[in-house]
């Protein structure tokens, strides 16, 4: 039974959406549909790579902003032949953020643009569907406060969303926007129903290349 991939599905949206609770009920949820499943995550913190990422993140190094946005662009680079070995076995990707988190996050940044945050992530295995979860600041902050990361603060935040509302505005990304205020049973259940078609949609088709 040659050919039947599986699917790329990517979950982005700002700290506190849910993504990384949501993203690990979708794995469970599709395995007991009886899709071969299996969770990723940006950055992959336990590589060389991610180390360094992580180190930045924690306040513990500093980085020069453009270094730090290869790194993260690389931390994906190096999972490229691992993930399309998966797809291409048939096992369905639930990734928990992706080149989007990229490039929101660092062109927020002073004297960054999308353009030139978005080159290294060109050609990435392209996500059969980007789930954007949505929540209020006003939800947001009920789920209690930031951690002690160096992008957690609300200002920042913002700037992110405007950022992704920007990414989303691309029509060759399959983008579905999911109101993540709404209770996590009703998110989980929408999330499932798009994972399920996207996974049908995805099968017989080629994976594509991301921003190309
Ligand atoms: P996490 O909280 O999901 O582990 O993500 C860590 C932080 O890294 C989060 O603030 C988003 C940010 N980030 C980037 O700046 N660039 C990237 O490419 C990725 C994947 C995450
Ligand atoms: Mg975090």
């Amino acid at each position: 039974m040659a050919g039947l991939r599986g699917a790329l599905i990517v979950l982005e949206g700002a700290d506190r959406a849910g993504k990384s609770t949501q993203a690990r009920r979708l794995v469970e949820a599709l395995k007991e549909r009886g899709y071969r499943t299996e969770g990723l995550r940006f950055p992959e913190r336990t590589t060389e790579i991610g180390q360094l990422i992580g180190s930045y993140l924690e306040k513990k190094s500093n980085l020069e902003d453009h270094t730090i946005h290869l790194l993260f662009s690389a931390n994906r680079w190096e999972q490229v032949p691992m993930i399309k070995e998966k797809l291409r076995s048939g096992i369905t990707l639930v990734v928990d953020r992706y080149a989007f988190s990229g490039v929101a996050f660092t062109s927020s940044k002073e004297n960054f643009d999308l353009h030139w945050c978005k080159q290294p992530d060109v050609g990435l295995p392209k996500p059969d569907l980007v789930l954007f979860l949505k929540v209020s600041p006003e939800v947001a902050a009920t789920r209690g406060g930031f951690g002690n990361e160096i992008y957690e603060t609300n200002s920042f935040q913002e700037k992110v969303a405007k950022r992704y509302a920007q990414l989303m505005d691309d029509k060759t990304v399959n983008w579905k926007l999911v109101d993540a205020s709404q209770d996590i049973e009703n998110v989980h259940r929408q999330l499932k129903e798009l994972s399920e078609k996207a996974i049908d949609d995805a099968k017989d088709q080629p994976i594509g290349k991301l921003w190309e």
